[in-house]
């Protein structure tokens, strides 16, 4: 039993019905599944909006899809779901509703939060937010000398970054190419250097991305931004009202650090952080794609809420995906889980995926305070194909490791490229198809040998296939369809914490690095005792301080 009276996990009949299934399944290969049935190919595909998914390359039958669907059934997946979409605090170690659905409400929706309709709050924040886009991209917003702003700089870290960051890259085809817009977010001082060096103050616009207003990196770059706009341009605090907003849920803060409140974007902490950019987070990417392609965006990501809330278990996507990872993590040992997306333009979007999922179910202790014993997130990791074909696949195809993966596709390439680069699509999509082919089929011994192979190379050439793949194909790269896709992971990391009854919307794992590096500082810098500080990493400051001549 847990300690709130659930049956474990581990211990429910669902449980042990699919480690069971597991084992009567054994090393089934996918040749043999398409073999019994020729309709497959076809029939493990669902669409959800813009999205086509295939799912016939997975290790699984009907009967595994069962058993994976009662296990959510269990768990009661669709009730914790239900309670989020309803506003219900389950976010319980921090006390908090988790509403990023409510950020792409429609207008008229009701979503309630402690009696509150929050929805009209959340349509006032997008539209103030438009209302500067607008003002910054027309020339209107003009910096302290009153020169046009011709570059952004988004300044934020974690959420504060990697959302805005990511979705900038995807619809750079999309944004006002004579705006140059830069994210920054290491403490590293390199970051802000290479930002800035080449900028006009007088033309720049800092951003200053952070839900709580108190992130050290954040703040210190900020103020590192602050005095090299003052020192550029040679003027006084009034120059930061035109040069700095803030995207924050802390006015006070926002305040303190002499940011006008009337420049700030406000959002709520109902919004995780790497669930917030569709919020005011979104900032830099509005001005950078205009309000309208943002707000296309929100409508693609509500489009899969709608479909995450209504559609039934058998045809669920994220129930799907979600279920498909437990599957492999808790009965196959899988530690990990690639994102292969086949365009350039979503180069960071793994990246970003690696904070939504790894800080959100790299969990231990479960929502009963109980440490589980089943695996919990795994490790996300890729880059965009066809690169890491020539990096990292040989060790999919023929390591010692299961590694499940996600190919995410366009059947359009970007418009705007020439007609000889458009071209090139039909090359990178033929590795993409080609990819999950060998991947799932591989190369038999005799289909090597009669390559006329030497024996003694046969084994060296023969892929053994098996390897399990998602295919998410989508016409065209387009806002909607970057949020559906992002909404679709949301929820899909949802799904695995309620079925691992993981609290996916705290990050306590954070804090302890922040708190030691605080209390680490002054012996780096003035070679204070730290009381406490293990004898490993003394020996380290000793030398850091030596090799900086202190
Ligand atoms: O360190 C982790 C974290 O708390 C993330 O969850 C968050 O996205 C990031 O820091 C930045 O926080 P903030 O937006 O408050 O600056």
């Amino acid at each position: 039993m847990n300690q709130d009276g659930r049956t474990r996990l581990n211990q429910m009949p669902e449980w042990t019905a699919l480690a069971k299934h597991r084992e009567e399944l054994g090393a089934v290969q996918l040749r043999e599944l398409f073999a019994a049935d020729p309709g497959r190919g076809a029939g493990y595909t669902l669409q959800v909006g813009d999205l086509h998914i295939d799912y016939s390359k997975q290790l699984v039958t009907d009967e595994t899809l069962r058993l994976l669907r009662e296990l959510a059934a269990a768990t009661d997946v669709f009730g914790l779901r239900d309670a989020m979409f309803r506003g219900e605090k389950i976010n319980t170690t921090e006390d908090r509703a988790v509403l990023h659905t409510a950020l792409r409400a429609a207008r008229d929706a009701v979503v309630e939060v402690d009696g509150e309709n929050v929805v009209p709050g959340v349509h006032a924040v997008l539209d103030r937010m438009a209302g500067f886009a607008e003002r910054v991209r027309t020339g209107a917003w003009t910096g302290h000398t009153g020169k046009r702003i011709k570059n952004v700089v988004n300044i934020g870290i974690g959420g504060s970054d990697l959302g805005p960051a990511m979705a900038y890259e995807v619809l750079r085809s999309y944004t006002d190419r004579d705006l140059t817009v830069r994210f920054v977010s290491n403490v590293d001082g390199a970051d802000l250097h290479e930002a800035t060096r080449d900028l006009d103050a007088a033309e720049t616009l800092f951003v200053i991305a952070s839900k709580t207003f108190t992130t050290i990196e954040t703040i210190t770059n900020a103020t590192s931004a602050r005095n090299w706009l003052l020192t550029e341009l040679k003027a006084g605090q009034d120059a930061v009202a035109k040069h700095f907003v803030a995207l924050s849920t802390n006015a006070e803060k926002v305040g303190d650090f002499g940011i006008d409140t009337a420049n700030m974007f406000e959002f709520w902490d109902w919004v995780g952080g790497r669930y917030s950019y569709d919020s005011a987070i979104g900032l830099s990417l509005m001005i950078a794609i205009g309000p309208d392609r943002f707000r296309e965006m929100l409508d693609g990501f509500r489009l899969v809420d709608e479909h995450f809330r209504t559609a039934p278990a058998e045809s669920n996507v994220p129930l799907l995906l979600g279920l498909l990872g437990i599957w492999y993590g808790n009965f196959h040992d899988a530690q990990s889980h690639a994102v292969l997306p086949y365009s350039h333009y979503l180069s960071k979007f793994t990246a970003y995926l690696q904070q939504l999922d790894m800080e959100s179910n790299g969990k231990y202790v479960g929502r009963d305070g109980q440490e589980v014993d089943w695996q919990t997130g795994p490790v996300v990791w890729g880059t965009p194909g066809t690169n890491g074909q020539h990096a990292y696949y040989q060790l999919i195809h023929q390591g010692t490791k299961l590694i499940p993966a996600d190919f995410i596709g366009f059947a359009e390439p970007v418009a705007e490229m020439s007609a000889e680069l458009k071209a090139q699509h039909d090359l990178l999509m033929a590795n993409f198809f080609a990819q999950t082919q060998a991947l799932a089929f591989g190369k038999t011994p005799d289909e090597v040998r009669a390559e006329g192979v030497p024996e003694e190379l046969v084994a060296h050439k023969t892929f053994q296939g098996n390897h399990p793949t998602t295919t998410i194909l989508a016409r065209e790269l387009t806002p909607s369809v970057l949020g559906q896709l992002v909404a679709l992971y949301e929820h899909k990391v949802f799904v695995q914490g309620a079925v691992w009854n993981i609290d996916s919307f705290d990050q306590w794992g954070v804090e302890l690095g922040k708190v030691l590096a605080k209390r680490v500082e002054p012996a780096l810098t003035e070679g204070a005792d730290v009381p406490g500080l293990d004898a490993s990493t003394q020996a380290l400051v000793a030398k850091y301080r030596e090799l900086r001549g202190r």
